[in-house]
C-alpha cells in the first residue's frame, strides 16, 4: 500500500507557527496577526444589533442574554465554534457588553497548569464574563478544574505533593464562561456538555459580507461604490476578517493609484494586483489547482507530491490551501489522493477530461495490494 493520503479526520493536528507561515504573507489567510488585531478592534460590532449575518446565533444569543438579565443572574456558559475570522471574539465581547460586565480574557495555550486557571478564577467577580479563546488547547488538568468550576462554581486547589498534598476548596462567584474554538471536535465531551449554549458560526453569504464591507468603509471614512463593495465581498471567502483586509488593500490602491474612490475598476485592479481572483483564490490555491490539472491530469495524486510540485511544505498545502479548495468544490480528498473536480478545470479555463475523475478515484480499490 502506498498511501500518501488518509481521510481528513485522521490527520494529526498540525500547528503552523507564525514563522512558517510568515513567508507566505497571504492576503486571504483567515487568521489575524498582532498588528491586524489592533486594526480589527476598530471595526468590531459592539452590540448584537450591529452584528451582520449569523441570524440564528444572534437570535438565540439575544434570548439567552435577555432571559439572564430578567432573572438577574449570569447567563449560561457559551461555546462559540467555527473557522477563524467569523466573529467568535467579537461575540464574546458583545456578550460582556450586553450584560454590562467586564470581560476577562485568556486563552487555552496560556493556561498550562491548573494553578494558572485557579488564579484567574479566584480573581473573578460575580457576573464577570471569562473568555477563553482556543479553549481546545488547554492542558488536561486545567480542563478538569474548569469542569468543576463551570458546574459547581467551586474548585479544589491542591497544595503540596504526594501523600502530604491537601485539597483546599475555593468558592468562585457565579460567572459566565465563553469558550471559543476553531476545532469543536477536539473538545472533550465532558467540557462540551457543560456549556448551556453552543453556537456554531457559519461562513457568510456575499450580501452579508457586502453589508460588512459597507459598514467598515463608513468607519474608515472611505468612499465606496456599490459595485466596488460587492466585488470585495465576493472575493472574501465568506469571511469578515478577509473582507475587512481586502477593503484596506483596495483603499490603499484607491488612494495611491486612483482618485480615492473604491469603485469596481479600482477594486478589480487592486485585488488583481494582490493576486486574489474573482472566487477568492490566491496564488497558492491556484498553483495547487494548476499543478493538479496541468501536470497530473487532475489526479489522484498524493498531497506530498503536490506540495513538492508547488514548492511548499505538505502542511501548508494541507492546512492553508486545501480547506478552501475543498469548500469551493474544486478539490476532493480521496483515499488515493487529491483529485480536481470539473469546477477546478473550469476555474483554470480548461476543459475537464472526459472521465469524471472524482468517481473513478472513489471507485478505485482502497488498498493497492488487494
Ligand atoms: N458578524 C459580523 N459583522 C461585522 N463584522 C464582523 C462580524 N464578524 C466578524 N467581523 C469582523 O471580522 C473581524 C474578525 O472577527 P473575530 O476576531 O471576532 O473572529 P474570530 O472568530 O474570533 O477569529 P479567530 O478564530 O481567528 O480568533 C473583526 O474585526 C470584526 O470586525
Ligand atoms: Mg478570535
Amino acid at each position: 500500500m502506498n498511501w500518501d493520503d488518509t481521510d481528513e479526520d485522521t490527520y494529526d493536528e498540525v500547528e503552523l507557527t507564525g514563522a512558517e507561515l510568515g513567508h507566505l504573507e497571504r492576503l486571504t489567510d483567515a487568521e489575524a496577526d498582532g498588528d491586524e488585531r489592533a486594526v480589527e478592534a476598530a471595526l468590531r460590532p459592539r452590540t448584537l444589533d450591529e452584528v451582520v449575518g449569523q441570524a440564528r446565533v444572534r437570535d438565540q444569543l439575544g434570548l439567552v442574554l435577555e432571559a439572564a438579565r430578567r432573572r438577574g443572574r449570569a447567563p449560561d456558559h457559551v461555546l462559540l465554534s467555527g473557522p477563524p475570522g467569523l466573529g467568535k471574539t467579537t461575540l464574546a465581547m458583545i456578550i460582556a457588553a450586553e450584560m454590562g460586565t467586564p470581560l476577562r480574557l485568556t486563552s487555552g495555550p496560556a493556561i498550562t497548569h491548573a494553578g494558572d486557571l485557579a488564579a484567574i478564577l479566584s480573581g473573578l467577580n460575580e457576573g464577570d464574563v471569562l473568555f477563553v479563546d482556543e479553549i481546545h488547547r488547554m492542558s488536561r488538568p486545567a480542563e478538569e478544574m474548569l469542569y468543576m468550576a463551570m458546574e459547581d462554581f467551586r474548585v479544589d486547589v491542591v497544595i503540596g505533593k504526594g501523600p502530604g498534598a491537601t485539597a483546599i476548596p475555593l468558592e468562585i462567584p457565579p460567572f459566565t464562561l465563553v469558550g471559543a474554538t476553531t476545532r469543536a471536535g477536539l473538545l472533550p465531551g465532558p467540557l462540551r456538555d457543560r456549556f448551556g449554549f453552543t453556537a456554531h458560526l457559519e461562513f457568510y453569504e456575499p450580501h452579508e459580507l457586502d453589508q460588512i464591507v459597507h459598514r467598515s468603509a463608513g468607519l474608515l471614512g472611505v468612499h465606496l461604490t456599490t459595485d466596488g463593495s460587492s466585488e470585495i465581498a465576493s472575493r472574501s471567502r465568506g469571511t469578515p476578517r478577509i473582507a475587512n483586509r481586502l477593503l484596506r488593500r483596495v483603499r490603499d490602491y484607491a488612494q495611491v493609484r486612483a482618485d480615492g474612490v473604491l469603485s469596481l475598476p479600482v477594486a478589480q485592479a487592486a485585488l488583481d494586483l494582490f493576486e486574489v481572483d474573482e472566487s477568492g483564490l490566491d496564488r497558492l490555491d491556484r498553483a495547487v489547482l494548476d499543478v493538479l490539472c496541468r501536470r497530473f491530469g487532475g489526479g489522484p495524486v498524493g498531497v506530498s507530491t503536490l506540495a513538492v510540485a508547488v514548492g511548499e511544505e505538505r502542511e501548508t498545502v494541507e492546512e492553508v490551501a486545501e480547506p478552501f479548495l475543498v469548500r469551493m468544490g474544486m478539490l476532493a480528498r480521496t483515499p488515493r489522493g487529491r483529485v480536481a473536480t470539473p469546477a477546478a478545470w473550469h476555474h483554470l479555463g480548461l476543459a475537464p477530461p472526459p472521465m469524471p475523475t472524482v468517481d473513478s478515484a472513489l471507485d478505485a480499490p482502497l488498498f493497492d495490494d488487494v
